[in-house]
């Protein structure tokens, strides 16, 4: 499937009830041929009025991760693991992900990443393995069909506990250094 076909279909969802409340499917933002892919959980309530992820408070912080990186969203692709907004921001049921779990896999297909960066637990639990502790295993790479695949703390948990803050710094050094030595374009 193309891009521009992707998106169209995407944006017509009704394979979940999200789409009865949402006022806008977050399909992702970034460039398409990144080689490194950051995975959130789902929008929250500045991201379902925008059509945008990452744009709230949490989203700053994330701007704010990846620029200590040299990175910015030209240079990566980001995108939720379910693309409507979870009433109250509860997590997505495992049924609302299946049912979403299509638009990504289909994005991930295009992009084709090098490295997977997965934001939170959540997103760690799908793309790592369903038992991931996110406090023991943040930092570590797991190497998923070829990708490598990285989950650091959600930036909304480093917003509320802010001692997690020099783990992540460190966690965002080893993305940096594997991009380094596995990406083609210049990091
Ligand atoms: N949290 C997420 O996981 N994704 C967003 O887009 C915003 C907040």
């Amino acid at each position: 499937m193309d891009w521009e076909t992707l998106q169209k279909e995407c944006l017509a969802c009704r394979r979940c009830q999200l789409c009865e409340t949402r006022h806008n499917v977050v399909f992702g933002v970034g460039n398409r041929q990144a080689e490194v892919v950051f995975i959130g959980e789902g929008p929250g309530e500045q991201e379902d009025l925008k059509g945008e992820p990452f744009v709230g408070r949490a989203g700053k912080l994330l701007d704010d991760m990846l620029e200590l990186i040299d990175l910015d969203r030209t240079k990566i692709y980001i995108a939720n693991m379910v693309k409507c907004r979870p009433p109250q921001n509860r997590d997505p049921l495992n049924t609302e992900q299946d049912a979403c779990a299509q638009w990504l896999s289909a994005q991930l297909e295009l992009i084709k990443p090098k490295i997977i960066v997965c934001l939170g637990r959540i997103a760690a639990m799908r793309f790592i393995k369903p038992d991931f502790k996110i406090t023991r295993e943040h930092g570590q790479w797991f190497d998923r069909g070829g990708v490598k695949v990285m989950a650091l703390y959600h930036p909304a948990a480093l917003l509320r506990d802010p001692r997690r803050r020099p783990e992540t710094f460190v966690d965002l050094k080893t993305i940096q250094s594997a991009m380094r030595e596995d990406c083609t374009h210049t990091y």
